[in-house]
């Protein structure tokens, strides 16, 4: 394993770490979704179909040009809709869709953040609205590279929606209900016309890194099943850093500078699954609890600092809990390597640094020969001068002329390519889909100026 501990911390004290919610609160902030009747599941959720949007609203405080430069968005909303928890039972989520200046509104990108933390008070509905003012929440939950990304697809005159696909508890690491979170946001958007003028048949992309690349690769797997209208809508799936096999996880990131995503990750759980719970309630050493405590109420950029190449596998009693075969099941139900190949008419393109220290790149060779062998067209680039942090930057040009050439009409690859390269940054400057200054701020998050970035 490579432990880049200069680089994290530079890239730690690079992102703005929030002050505690409370004081965003004090200062005027908008009402955390803790407290905000719009993030309510209404008592008749049972009542509304799969994606119906229940309310909409402007954000209660504008949403910016993410303090770059020019690029005004014509208008934002928040619709909350129905969507399934990680059970199939009923519940309510939040999406936020972004329409830039001189919209093409038959273009959506599915952009789901790596939100990768246990309160549901870092929900990126709630953290982007910070873009105005402060500044302050967003660099608990959305990077910089992330906003980044965001900002280069409405560029291209995308429309941009993103689900709250954690739902209303912050279920980190509860696939399956980020996944339905998706799909159901997806069938919000189709349906929201009259309010944000997207087309009924606008066409969609999908795009996630880290923890938002687990969101987007459910939703593909779960489409057939869950979503089967939308197959004609579905273009693609764009996903870097990815996550496929949880248990490898844990065991890849204990004692380094990713720990912290083992608390984040067990307390999402424990947030739906009551057997997680009482592991949490009865297994954590004592002097380990208030750590604990404090994840179920901050995001992520804390959560790292809190866990720091901490060795969280050994916070509690008896160490076998993690190999306990409920605990195991629980882990294996929400990841990918143990599900079904999404279907063949979503094309995918996958994106992994060679040496990604979160999840080792041979679970991800496996997934995409999996896929490849059930009919997946996949484009997958193994990056070799890059690390997990790094390649979310250091991969989106590439992921971005992949969408975009979905969204111009051009089929996929019929059959899949694996290319290992040096960097897939280097062909960077002639990359003509991103506008200059996206292309120097790119430059400087990754040359050291601003610090590189950390997703996790
Ligand atoms: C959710 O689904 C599970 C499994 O199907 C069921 O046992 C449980 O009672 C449901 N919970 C609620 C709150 O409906
Ligand atoms: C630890 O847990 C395992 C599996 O649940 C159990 O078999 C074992 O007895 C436990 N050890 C102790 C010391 O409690």
């Amino acid at each position: 394993m490579r432990l880049q501990l200069s680089i994290v911390v530079s890239a730690l004290s690079a992102v703005t770490v929030a002050a505690p919610v409370t004081e965003d609160v004090k200062r005027g902030s908008p009402p955390l979704p803790s407290t905000d009747s719009f993030y309510s599941v209404p008592d008749n959720i049972d009542s509304y179909a799969l994606g119906a949007i229940i309310d909409h609203r402007s954000p209660p405080s504008a949403i910016a040009a993410f303090g770059l430069d020019p690029l005004n968005l014509e208008a934002s909303y928040q619709i909350s809709y129905r969507t399934s928890d990680n059970f199939g039972n009923a519940t309510s989520t939040v999406l936020t869709v972004l329409v830039p200046n001189n919209a093409d509104t038959s273009k959506v990108l599915s952009y789901q953040v790596a939100e990768d933390a246990a309160d549901p008070n870092c929900a990126p509905s709630y953290a982007m609205q910070f873009l105005a003012n402060s500044g302050g929440l967003l660099g608990t939950a959305v990077t910089q590279a992330e906003i980044l990304l965001i900002e280069a697809a409405l560029y291209q005159g995308w429309v941009v929606i993103m689900p709250d696909h954690e739902g209303p508890l912050g279920a980190f690491l509860a696939n399956r209900m980020s996944g339905h979170a998706t799909l159901d946001g997806i069938r919000a958007a189709l349906a929201s016309t009259s309010i944000t003028g997207i087309q009924s048949s606008a066409r969609v992309g999908m795009w996630g890194y880290s923890g938002g690349s687990m969101a987007s690769n459910w939703a593909a797997v779960l489409q057939p099943e869950y979503a089967p209208e939308l197959t004609d809508s579905l273009i693609g799936a764009a996903i870097g850093g990815t996550v496929p096999n949880i248990p490898n996880v844990i065991d890849t990131v204990n004692e380094t500078p990713f720990a912290g995503l083992i608390a984040s990750g067990v307390l999402g759980l424990a947030n739906v699954y009551p057997l997680v719970a009482t592991v949490v309630n009865t297994e954590i050493l004592d002097q380990y609890k208030a750590k604990f405590d404090e994840v179920a109420q901050q995001c992520f950029v804390p959560d790292i600092l809190d866990f720091l190449l901490a060795d969280v596998k050994s916070m509690v009693s008896n160490q076998s809990v993690w190999t306990r075969p409920d605990i195991v099941e629980v882990l294996q139900y929400n990841s990918l390597e143990y599900a079904q190949a999404p279907p063949s008419s979503i094309p995918f393109y996958v994106y992994k640094s060679v040496l990604d220290e979160v999840s080792p790149v041979a679970d991800t060779d496996s997934l995409v020969s999996a896929y490849c062998s059930a009919g997946v067209s996949v484009e997958y680039t193994r990056d070799i001068a890059s690390e997990h942090g790094s390649l979310a930057a250091i991969g989106a040009p590439k992921a971005l002329m992949w969408l975009k050439d979905r969204f111009d009409g051009k089929s996929a690859a019929s059959s899949c390519s694996t290319n290992t390269v040096v960097s897939s940054l280097l062909d960077i400057a002639t990359i003509e889909v991103l506008p200059s200054f996206l292309v120097d701020a790119l430059s400087a998050l990754l040359g050291g100026e601003i610090g590189p970035t950390f997703i996790g």
